[in-house]
């Protein structure tokens, strides 16, 4: 179950890994697409509030939902930091992106960072697109962003083997070294079973090993302009990276624009 997956040791985590610190190109992304759609802005799977806090901070309403107890603790801490402008633009939930019903409509809803992955089945992925259908306004977007599969890539042996992904220091003192491996491939299925193993050193020299392991569902081009469809949507741009260049082979994501 993924609340369980993300209440875990990840949250301490999260924020501070250079995974996630170097994303910065899809925050602006996130603010460009507020400015031109307009808010409200929902952001389904939140977690900590990276992108939340920072379209609030840009002037716009935003709620967050997410699953995670543990990540929303984060961001609750994120947003007591805000200016107090900013913080009363922020609401955060509690709540499954894939059966949600706020009462409220939005102009915006993002799905940022991949959090689509985690929808494994068919119907999760429907439940999910339907449901923010509902919640947006006419002439509203849904701005989806998955990576582009390399399916070569996606069943490559080479991934069994773990290998660093990257090495940091948290402000508290704990060294951190990531490393990744595939732990099983499931083609059939578009699924690989993924672990991040996280070696930290404590300050006083305490080691532990923590081992974030989850599952990917990866997608097609075309099966999400599928799905986008099945649920009511048409695909009014599709983005290959946070520049705003179209999806080309080489592109790593595949940013959908829908239209409800
Ligand atoms: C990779 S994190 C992205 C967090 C944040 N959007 C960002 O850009 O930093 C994925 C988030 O999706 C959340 N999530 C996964 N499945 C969910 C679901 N069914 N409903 C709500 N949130 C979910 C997880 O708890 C996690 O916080």
């Amino acid at each position: 179950m993924t609340s369980a997956l993300y209440d875990s040791f990840i949250a301490d985590y999260y924020d501070e890994s250079p995974l996630v610190q170097r994303r910065l190109q899809d925050v602006a992304f996130y603010r460009e697409a507020a400015r031109e759609y307009g808010d409200p802005v929902l952001e389904l799977g939140c977690g900590t509030g990276r992108v939340t806090m920072a379209l609030a901070e840009a002037g716009k309403r935003v709620t967050g939902l997410d699953l995670s107890e543990r990540m929303l603790e984060r961001a609750v801490q994120k947003r007591a930091a805000l200016r107090v402008e900013s913080r009363e633009r922020v609401h955060l939930m509690q709540g499954d992106m894939t059966r949600f019903d706020l009462g409220e409509k939005f102009r915006l809803i993002i799905i940022p960072f991949r959090a689509f992955h985690h929808l494994l089945e068919v119907r999760q992925q429907m439940d999910c697109l339907e449901c923010a259908r509902k919640h947006l306004t006419p002439g509203g977007r849904l701005v989806l962003d998955v990576f582009q599969t390399d399916a070569e890539r996606m069943h490559d042996p080479v991934h069994q083997r773990e290998s660093l992904v990257a090495e940091y220091k948290t402000q508290d003192g704990r060294e951190v070294r990531i490393s990744e491996r595939v732990k099983a491939f499931h083609r059939a299925e578009q699924r690989n079973d993924v672990e991040m193993i996280f070696t930290v050193v404590h300050p006083g020299g305490r080691k532990e090993r923590l081992v974030f392991a989850w599952t990917l569902r990866y997608f097609f081009r075309y099966e999400i302009e599928h799905l986008l469809a099945r649920c009511g949507f048409h695909v009014a741009a599709l983005y290959g990276n946070f520049d705003w260049t179209p999806l080309r082979d080489e592109s790593p994501e595949m940013i959908f624009v829908a239209e409800g």
